[in-house]
């Protein structure tokens, strides 16, 4: 057997813990898998006195993740600190710099900063593996990476934010509210240290660039993305989309179309009987169109300690599978001389069908003036549903207010949006009017 990897492991959280506890339950069959055992020889968090239900007593101990990055006890530097910037940044760039190999389940540095670390990476001829950055434990990255080499990818989409699918799933089911159900999520180790990322589509947004850059050999473009979260969806939504047929997903969508790369997160209504409706709870799924393997969709859990740990222990065990001049290939797929530069294709072009719910003051021809204004806007309405009880005291508008759900047929965003805003000038809604695009 080969020496031992060495492992030094920075942030000793949720994921840290359930890492360190899962290499020691499984450090026989790892080494036997891997042709070496795996040691952690070093670690490095903010409190070192805290119970973390975990032993890494043998380890030595390092006030600084940075001075771990670049010391001689180490061969992998595991980054589980998060944050954009900051700790996180500094010792990931130490760590390639100083020709250690980096493991990171950190999106967001990677959303702004992976081709950056990736071409450091390449220069230092280390590996660059982030498999626990995208979807938890579904393991995305090394099939877009490896698997679909021989692939041209048009669509990537997904539910990738375990809180968010979460919540809208407790709404759904037992009709809990909103911030119980994030509170439980919080609880439950699923969400981010601040949960207005997981809410606002800030998380999934990060992941969606890095799928983007994966599925269409293009540079990182996290700036590009439209983002709309899930703060706005009422109980009346969801009632609403399930009598029509449909179910709220906050999705992202990385879509290849004739004027460049469509990058977009948003509530989405998917039809009730499309598999990726029957994603529920902490759960994600990563759909994929292809041109030669056709559809894919993997579905696993997205978030929590172990299903994150189960990827990071992944990533090690690649590098420790590796040797020099055999190791697997560039971080983003090609090298990043290779990638393409991001072209973004403008989001009042996309092209899809709606749920409109509008609420609707109680007048004479309101409701012939909201039907001229989608007609002379191009929009051709699959269905309108009055509903009979009235909504409008759920919703704290006027209690004369009726409402009305429309399905359009396919339009664009800019009709839907010009169509809306002339509906508002007319006067006749109650309250601002709630759009949530439907995928196919
Ligand atoms: N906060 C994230 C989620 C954790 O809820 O999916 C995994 O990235």
């Amino acid at each position: 057997m080969d020496a031992p990897l060495r492992l030094g492991i920075a942030g000793l959280g949720t994921v840290g813990s359930a890492l360190i506890n899962l290499l020691q339950n499984k450090s026989e069959t790892l080494a036997e898998r891997c042709g070496r055992a795996i040691t952690v020889t070093a670690v490095s968090a903010r409190n070192r006195s805290r119970d973390r239900g975990c032993d890494f007593s043998s380890a030595k101990w390092f006030d600084d993740p940075v001075e771990m990055a670049a010391s001689e006890d180490i061969d992998v530097f595991v980054e589980l600190i998060g944050g954009t910037e900051g700790p996180a940044l500094d010792s990931v760039k130490k760590a390639l710099e100083a020709g250690k190999h980096v493991v990171t389940a950190n999106k967001a540095m990677l959303a702004y900063h992976g081709i950056e670390l990736a071409e450091v990476a390449e220069n230092s001829g280390v590996l660059l593996n982030y498999e626990a950055a995208v979807a938890g434990g579904i393991p995305i990255v090394k099939t877009m990476r490896e698997s679909l080499t021989g692939n041209d990818v048009t669509r990537v989409y997904g539910i990738l934010n375990g809180t968010c699918n979460y919540i809208l799933t407790r709404m759904e089911d037992e009709g809990i509210s909103f911030e119980d159900c994030l509170a439980d999520a919080q609880r439950l180790g699923y969400a981010e240290a601040d949960p207005a990322f997981d809410i606002e589509g800030n998380d999934t947004a990060h992941k969606l660039a890095i799928l983007a850059s994966l599925a269409f050999g293009t540079k990182l473009a996290p700036d590009e993305i439209y983002i709309e979260g899930i703060t706005s969806i009422t109980t009346a939504d969801i009632e609403a989309a399930k009598s029509l047929g449909y179910r709220i997903k906050l999705l992202g969508v990385a879509l290849k179309t004739d004027s460049g790369i469509e990058q977009r997160v948003h509530p989405t209504m998917v039809p009730l009987n499309a598999p990726i409706a029957q994603i529920a709870g902490v759960t994600n799924a990563v759909g994929i169109d292809a041109d030669i393997v056709g559809e894919l969709l993997m579905s696993g859990p997205g978030a929590g300690g172990d299903a994150t740990a189960s990827a990071v222990a992944g990533d090690i065990a690649d590098i420790a599978k590796s040797r020099p001049g055999h190791q697997h290939g560039p971080a983003f797929g090609a090298p990043v001389a290779k990638l393409a530069p991001y072209k973004r294709a403008r989001m009042r072009s996309h092209e899809g069908g709606y749920f409109i719910r509008l609420s609707v003051n109680d007048r004479a021809g309101a409701f012939g003036a909201i039907a001229t204004r989608m007609g002379e806007s191009k929009i051709s309405l699959e269905s309108i549903v009055q509903k009979e009880a009235d909504a409008s005291s759920a919703n704290g508008t006027d209690d004369t207010a009726k409402t009305v759900i429309l399905i359009t047929h396919s339009t664009t965003e800019s009709a839907i949006r010009e169509a809306l805003e002339n509906i508002r000038n007319d006067g006749h809604l109650a309250a601002d009017p709630q759009m949530i695009r439907i995928e196919k």
